[in-house]
């Protein structure tokens, strides 16, 4: 696989557990990595903050258009963008309010739409020929399921967004691309179900070594495509 070696890499959401075993990943490659963490504490907290290629920034909200487009602005010429940040929110038809859907859609949908376009922006000025983008679905936005509507339908506009993107952007050669995760071996996972067969799920590292390929100058041509990631689920 071609090198990361001196690349800039912004991945969002690199605070958290699919985040840090990215994070750890494109580091062995050699890669310099952004991170922009909402909660200034979980900055200063994240233990890979302290190598010196990994800039952390905390107090930053992803899904303002304002604070986005500043925050890429500021960044060094940059290879590519990685879109981690997220949420969920379980629940039926009848217990999901307006307000829980505002908070799926603004903290899936909206932050994954801004990154995308002010990372796009910021590949382009660099006048180089291309970049990466990756951002991350989730199962019931492509298998159909219960008791999800509201984070599904906002993790399916961040799939239908990857696919209308990887149209756009391919003639400036950044690929767009998704995985799509089933549930992860977590440990907010283990803790809210402890009874479940934790060896099925795919492991973070599992599912960033599928987000290092697409994310890397080696994807010679793969975009447009949403992964699955399920593992043994
Ligand atoms: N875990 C799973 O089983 C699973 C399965 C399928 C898909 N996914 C998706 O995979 C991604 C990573 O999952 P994960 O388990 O690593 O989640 P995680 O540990 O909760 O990490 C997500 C991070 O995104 C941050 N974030 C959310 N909204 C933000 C915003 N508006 N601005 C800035 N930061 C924001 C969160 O900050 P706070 O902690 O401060 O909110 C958190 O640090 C998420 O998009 C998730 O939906 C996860």
């Amino acid at each position: 696989m071609t090198s990361y070696e001196g690349r800039n890499v912004v991945v969002t959401g690199g605070t958290g557990a699919l985040g840090a075993a990215v994070v750890e990943r494109l580091l062995r490659q050699g890669a310099r990595i952004h991170v922009p963490a909402w909660s200034a504490q979980d900055a200063a907290r994240f233990p890979l903050g302290s190598d010196a290629r990994v800039e952390v920034l905390g107090d930053v909200d992803l899904s303002d258009e304002v604070q986005v487009d500043a925050y890429y602005a500021a960044l060094p010429p940059l290879w590519a963008s990685i879109h981690l940040a997220g949420g969920f929110a379980p629940g039926t038809l009848e217990d999901t309010s307006a307000d829980t859907l505002r908070r799926m859609l603004s903290t899936n949908t909206i932050s994954a739409f801004l990154c995308c376009k002010a990372a796009a922006a910021r590949i382009r000025a660099n006048g180089l020929d291309g970049g990466r983008i990756v951002n991350v679905g989730a199962r019931p936005a492509l298998v159909p399921s219960a008791g999800v509507a509201a984070y599904a339908a906002s993790k399916g506009a961040v799939t239908t967004l990857t696919l209308a993107l990887a149209e756009e952007l391919k003639g400036a050669g950044i690929w767009v691309n998704a995985v799509i995760p089933s549930t992860m071996d977590t440990p907010a996972n283990r803790a809210g179900m402890p009874d479940a067969d934790f060896s099925t799920w795919p492991t973070t590292d599992e599912v960033a070594a599928t987000i290092e390929f697409l994310a890397s100058p080696g994807n010679a041509c793969t975009r447009g495509a949403l992964v699955p990631v399920f593992g043994r689920t």
